[in-house]
């Protein structure tokens, strides 16, 4: 059988050695039903709640019972969590890690156990923990394109000409460490874009505020902020705004997510665009189990495809935000 995912297309074939593939992950076992471990990393924004609740209603179509479990914003928490899914036994466990390098361990102890393993979302540090070795695969954007996306519709709206503040996710997040990689390295072919500041505001609303309201002060000059996700730049125009200034116009801004209040305030021409990183990864993560399950040749990534929201369908598909 094929893999059909929705919106998604398989980027890499499985890595392989000779003929050999190197796919020694376990495998998903052949069951009626599966008791699934998902282990989120926190729950205090839209997006995270889109990516647990489409877990819960995938549930009952794939035979899954799903045990989740919320970390609160810790990786700690998180691989405690993971530790103690692994205890109970499950079939397979799902799970965003939160930062690439503590969470190695938890994917390891996994694969110790005979638990195999789909990361969603975020992946974890391939020098370390290797997909089809180590674990299934990983379902998620391209990162590194996401940012270069951003980079491109800033510096269009900008005539190529702007003094950039970056607001960074969370340090060590695969998602913060690409979305930079990528914006970067497009904005420094502009000879008049530069970034005078890049800062972690942990991919949360109100950090993100604040770290605005200080980077503006140092940079009164800035004319455009970059921010890592739609939360961020929502704390920023909030931020904008108590300073007094205007939104999309003194400071221009683009993010990604392609949440609801984004696509909002790219219609109130606060916000010139927001790459879409979709959160619904429940229905991919049951294909992809399902086909372990039959046997099949797993790719190393099953990549998802992304649109940019700007004002030319932000309105239209304004029900697509989340
Ligand atoms: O890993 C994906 C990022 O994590 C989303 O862009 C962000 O909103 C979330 O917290």
């Amino acid at each position: 059988m094929r893999f059909h995912l929705t919106k998604i297309a398989i980027a890499l074939s499985a890595v392989t050695i000779g003929t050999a593939a190197l796919a020694d992950a376990p495998a998903v076992p052949k069951k009626s039903s599966y008791k699934v471990g998902f282990a989120q990393t926190e729950s205090n924004n839209p997006w995270r709640l889109a990516e647990s609740k489409s877990f819960q209603d995938i549930a009952a179509k794939c035979n899954w019972q799903v045990i989740s479990t919320d970390a609160g914003g810790s990786a700690a928490k998180q691989v405690a969590d993971i530790d103690s899914l692994i205890a109970q036994k499950v079939d397979l466990l799902v799970f965003p890690p939160r930062e690439d390098k503590p969470l190695v361990p938890a994917v390891m102890k996994a694969k110790k156990a005979g638990i195999p393993v789909i990361l969603v979302d975020r992946d974890v540090d391939h020098a370390l923990a290797k997909p089809t070795q180590d674990y299934i695969t990983f379902i998620g954007s391209d990162f590194v394109d996401q940012g270069r996306r951003a980079a491109q519709a800033l510096a269009k709206a900008m005539g190529s000409k702007g003094t950039i503040i970056e607001l960074e996710g969370s340090t060590g997040a695969s998602a913060a460490t690409d979305r930079k990689k990528g914006f970067d390295a497009e904005i420094a072919k502009y000879p008049g874009m530069k970034i005078v500041a890049s800062q972690s505001g942990d991919f949360n609303r109100d950090k993100g505020r604040q770290l605005a309201q200080t980077l503006m002060q140092a940079h009164p000059d800035a004319n455009a902020i970059y921010a890592h996700n739609d939360e961020m730049a929502i704390g920023a125009i909030t931020a904008i705004e108590a300073a007094g200034k205007k939104a999309g116009k003194d400071i221009m801004l683009v993010s990604i997510d392609g949440q609801r209040n984004a696509l909002e305030a790219i219609v109130a021409g606060k916000l010139i665009a927001t790459v879409q990183s979709s959160p619904y990864f429940g229905p991919a993560a049951c294909k992809v189990a399902q086909a372990s399950a039959n046997g099949e040749k797993i790719p190393a990534w099953v990549k998802v495809e992304d649109k940019i929201y700007d004002i030319t369908n932000a309105a239209k598909d304004m029900d697509e935000g989340f």
